[in-house]
């Protein structure tokens, strides 16, 4: 048995979201395993931009790798250990071709009466520019919107993240403002993005299936039979 069906095996029924998969054509998102966060933090060690920029709100990868190695496995363990039906982040790896090539997370806070989710997510680069990060966020966007009933999805990056803008583009979100942040201690502009449920509807096609969500739902925060 492998490790990750002992922690599924450990208590389904307390915490099916170690069961949660989603599927898309070239893709698997799931709960990691250790052995999965293993492989992510090593992706982590290796780089995931360029150095000269920093595209997270969080600066977290300016750090050395084993630092940063080390922070991969520490907030998905913080993510683990704070989930609330009020308040989750869902934080998958994602897998093609069996290896682990990055994260995808989804967050929902109040999500039963705000009906909102935002996202993050990274690749190694050796896997970015080939569609990847389009297709995750599409999983999450689906797994919000036809599973959990989401009227909205956001979404931000400054200005310069031309792949993570070009994936909001790609799936139809629209512009909903800006605010500044401090980045390396000069200031830098942020571009928000909002998806409503509509235009979601109009732009996907990425074909996507889910799961093991039904017996999640209370986690997310919603009725059992919703
Ligand atoms: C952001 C990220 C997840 C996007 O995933 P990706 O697999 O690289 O993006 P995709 O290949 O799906 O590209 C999506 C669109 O953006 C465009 N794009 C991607 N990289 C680009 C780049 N460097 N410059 C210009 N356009 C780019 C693509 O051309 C594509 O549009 P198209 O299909 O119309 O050509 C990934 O690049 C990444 O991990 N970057 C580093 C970390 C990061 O910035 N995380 C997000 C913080 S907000």
């Amino acid at each position: 048995m492998s490790r990750r069906c002992t922690i599924a095996a450990m208590a389904p029924s307390r915490w099916p979201l170690a069961n949660l998969r989603l599927q898309t054509p070239g893709l698997e998102l799931r709960w990691p395993s250790p052995e999965d966060l293993g492989a992510l933090a090593e992706l982590a060690a290796l780089g995931v931009h360029d150095p000269e920029v920093q595209p997270f709100l969080v600066a977290w990868t300016d750090a050395s790798p084993d630092e940063r190695a080390r922070s991969t496995m520490q907030y998905h363990w913080s993510r683990w250990g704070s989930w609330q039906p009020s308040d989750w982040t869902l934080e998958l790896v994602v897998i093609r071709d069996g290896v682990v090539v990055g994260s995808q997370g989804i967050r929902g806070r109040d999500f039963a009466v705000l009906r909102t989710v935002s996202t993050g997510s990274w690749l190694g680069r050796h896997y970015q520019g080939q569609g990847i990060g389009t297709q995750m966020r599409a999983a999450v966007l689906h797994l919000a919107f036809e599973g959990l009933r989401a009227r909205h999805a956001v979404s931000a990056a400054f200005e310069d993240n031309a792949a993570s803008l070009g994936v909001s583009r790609k799936l139809g979100y629209r512009d909903d403002g800006t605010e500044w942040h401090a980045v390396r201690g000069r200031p830098a502009m942020v571009r928000r993005l909002r998806l409503t449920r509509a235009d979601w509807l109009a732009a996907r096609t990425v074909p996507v299936q889910v799961h093991g969500l039904e017996p999640c739902l209370p986690h997310f925060g919603l009725p059992a039979d919703s």
